[in-house]
């Protein structure tokens, strides 16, 4: 499984925490910036993102900003992305189950970096429930 991140500089910490663990997991990661703390502007980097999931180039993306609010409005105004914020253990596994999130989105300034990975598992470890959810997924987009 082939996972893409990406952050501003408020979660370029956390990003590269992420990354190391899932390489150490054997993940293949794609990593897509930012490279450092100096300030970028976090929709350059959902839109980086959104492209790479919507041209098949990753099956999975992890966005981080200082609170995860504003790179998953960016990503989530892009047909065919279902950036979901996993605020919690319940929301990580209902992201997966109900959603089928393809982007999922952390707080590199509001969340507990072991939280995180733990949503992360979580995420990972759950099916997509299919069925009805499929067909309100179908109507997502305008
Ligand atoms: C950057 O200062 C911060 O505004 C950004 O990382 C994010 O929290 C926006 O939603």
């Amino acid at each position: 499984m082939k996972i893409a991140l990406a952050s501003d500089h408020a979660g370029f910490e956390l990003k590269d925490f992420i990354g190391s663990y899932l390489s150490q997991n054997h993940f293949e990661i794609l990593d897509l910036g930012t490279s450092n703390c100096d300030s970028v502007d976090y929709p350059t980097f959902a839109d980086k993102m959104t492209h790479c999931i919507l041209n098949h180039q990753a099956d999975l993306g992890i966005l981080v900003c200082g609170t995860g609010i504003g790179i998953s409005i960016r990503a989530n105004r892009y047909k065919g992305i279902r950036a979901a914020l996993l605020y919690s253990d319940d929301v990580a596994k209902m992201a997966k189950q109900h959603n089928n999130a393809n982007v999922i989105v952390f707080g590199g300034r509001t969340m507990d970096k072991y939280d995180v990975l733990r949503r992360i598992d979580i995420f990972l470890n759950t099916r997509f429930e299919g069925g009805r959810h499929q067909n309100r997924i179908d109507m997502l987009d305008l």
